[in-house]
């Protein structure tokens, strides 16, 4: 493809995942050798969580924002594995939180071995993404890697709060969603172009793009809870009603309903009530919920492409567009 082609045309994710097939293979291999550990469980649970696949978004993220600066090698593999295993730990540990019982097409860690263990396997797999960031010995990727992390603990504790609150509102959500989801996709891009050796300037645009296509992801995520069905999700939907979280599509109906829908919506996420799903939904439908999450989610998508601006327009900038795309359009 040359990229005047590729300037008019945003790629699908097949072409995208043909663009970083090789260095996701790398990539792959270094996340298998690397999860090692001689205490059997800890390979036990870690190759099952891994094992069972996912989408590998963030670590493709930092391949194609270092790739789109013109930067590849061992050194973006290496910390695109890092990124997984936080990724990978924030999983173990979102599961035991939320009570899940579905991950990945597969029972969940916390359903076969027990709470305990994704508890303390989550914390190998933070700590082993430790190690392998000191190994790159760069103080600045220590440091968006340290604030990544406090972030993402810092957002979970934040939705604890507002588990059961029918209060919480739309800006309430979208501080939640930025520290638990889209500090970690900022973090990807923005390191991608850190090992590209970009200047500050650039760096934030690779940040900002990662930062609101974060946004879209997740807003899309909890869309899907409430409109995929759990075969193709390959996790429970209802998930987010029955721990009595306030997503946005619910937001958006508590917010839009007559006073006595409401005040129904409201026990609902007060009690974590999934009896009252259908109303729920027929809530949601009523005051279009959905499609305003995926109009807000589009939005976020819209301003991940934006930041892009300015940037050389070739394959890899072209694939970051499509990732944009996809993170809204996708269907698991
Ligand atoms: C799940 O992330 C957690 C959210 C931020 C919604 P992914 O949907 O990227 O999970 P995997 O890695 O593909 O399973
Ligand atoms: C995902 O949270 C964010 C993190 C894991 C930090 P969710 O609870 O919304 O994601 P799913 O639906 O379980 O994947
Ligand atoms: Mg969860
Ligand atoms: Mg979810």
């Amino acid at each position: 493809m040359s990229s005047s082609a590729t300037s008019l045309s945003v790629p699908d994710l097949a072409s995208i995942q043909a663009l970083a097939h090789n260095d996701m293979a790398a990539v792959d291999a270094l996340i298998r050798r690397r999860l090692a550990s001689d205490v059997v469980l800890i390979n036990q649970v870690a190759e099952y969580i891994v094992g069972a696949g996912g989408k590998r978004l963030r670590p493709m993220l930092l391949l194609l924002a270092a790739g789109a600066l013109n930067h590849r090698g061992p050194d973006a593999h290496q910390l695109a594995a890092v990124v997984e295993f936080i990724h990978t730990a924030t999983l173990l540990h979102d599961d035991v939180v939320d009570e899940s019982d579905l991950r990945r097409g597969r029972k969940t860690a916390n359903a076969v071995w027990g709470n305990a263990a994704s508890v303390l396997v989550g914390d190998f797999l933070y700590s082993r993404s430790f190690q392998l960031m000191v190994e790159l010995d760069r103080l600045e990727v220590m440091k968006i890697l340290a604030d990544t992390t406090n972030a993402i603990a810092e957002g979970e504790v934040l939705q604890l709060l507002h588990v059961r609150n029918p209060d919480t509102d739309e800006a309430a959500y979208l501080r939640v969603i930025e520290r638990k989801t889209a500090v970690l996709f900022a973090a990807a891009t923005r390191l991608g172009a850190v090992l590209a050796g970009a200047d500050a300037r650039v760096q934030q645009r690779l940040h900002d793009y990662g930062m609101a296509l974060g946004y879209a992801f997740q807003i899309a995520d909890d869309v899907l809870d409430y409109a995929s069905d759990a075969q193709t999700l390959g996790k429970n939907l209802g998930d987010d009603l029955a721990e009595g979280k306030a997503t946005l599509p619910l937001i958006h109906a508590i917010a839009h309903s007559d006073d006595a829908t409401r005040a129904r919506l409201r026990a609902a996420v007060e009690h974590g009530d999934t009896d009252a799903m259908p109303e729920v939904l027929a809530a949601i439908r009523a005051t279009g919920g959905l499609d305003y999450s995926r109009k807000r989610a589009e939005d976020y998508a819209d301003a991940a492409d934006a930041a892009l601006e300015g940037l050389e327009d070739n394959d890899y900038t072209a694939a970051l567009r499509g990732l944009a795309r996809y993170a809204v359009s996708r269907d698991h």
